[in-house]
């Protein structure tokens, strides 16, 4: 990992975690729920759980997740790494490190979503140990349609959408 760090996700990251966000070929970005003041709401209610990977030579942040809890079940979201920075262990760094929190704090499950088309996604999830439910369905309920998503490179990634 050549000296890169993983920190608590402060407001203050926000702008690079923003960018990074970006780059992210099919990542889908919420109008409201990945703005500023939706990430501020966010990491105020789960205090010390999502990180940043910061690189070891300018602090630069070189990956993130969004982790939350709801008193019962740990839930990650926006798992990222730089394109560049990729298969040094990064990604799984962060991941353990949210895993650690959450429980520390009591929380005994963690899940996340990942499209079934995002193969770069689904063989990280697999590689490191999670397990990939077969047996139920998946749903949700729009509460407010201002809350509007825009995919990444929508073009490019049209057959390979991704979130989490
Ligand atoms: C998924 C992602 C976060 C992985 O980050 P990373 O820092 O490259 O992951 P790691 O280096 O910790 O890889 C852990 C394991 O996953 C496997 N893996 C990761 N990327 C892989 C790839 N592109 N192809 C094959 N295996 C891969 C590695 O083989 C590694 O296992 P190893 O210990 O045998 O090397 C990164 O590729 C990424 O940001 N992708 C785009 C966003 C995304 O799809 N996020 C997940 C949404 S569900």
């Amino acid at each position: 990992m050549n000296g890169v760090r993983i920190c608590p996700m402060e407001i203050s990251d926000y702008d690079q975690v923003y960018k990074l966000w970006q780059s992210i070929d099919g990542f889908g970005i919420r109008s409201i729920d990945d703005s500023r003041e939706g990430v501020e709401r966010f990491l105020g209610r789960n205090p010390g759980l999502s990180v940043v990977a910061k690189s070891g030579e300018d602090g630069r942040v070189v990956g993130a997740i969004l982790c939350g809890e709801d008193g019962r079940r740990g839930c990650l979201y926006h798992v990222c790494v730089n394109r560049s920075c990729r298969l040094e262990g990064i990604g799984t760094a962060m991941v353990t490190q949210c895993m650690h929190s959450l429980r520390a704090r009591g929380i005994n499950k963690v899940s996340l979503i990942a499209f079934t088309r995002n193969d770069i996604g689904n063989t990280f999830w697999k590689q490191i140990g999670w397990t990939k439910r077969e047996d139920l369905n998946y749903y949700d309920f729009t509460l407010n349609s201002e809350n509007i998503t825009r995919f990444i490179n929508a073009g490019a990634a049209s057959e390979n959408r991704r979130e989490n």
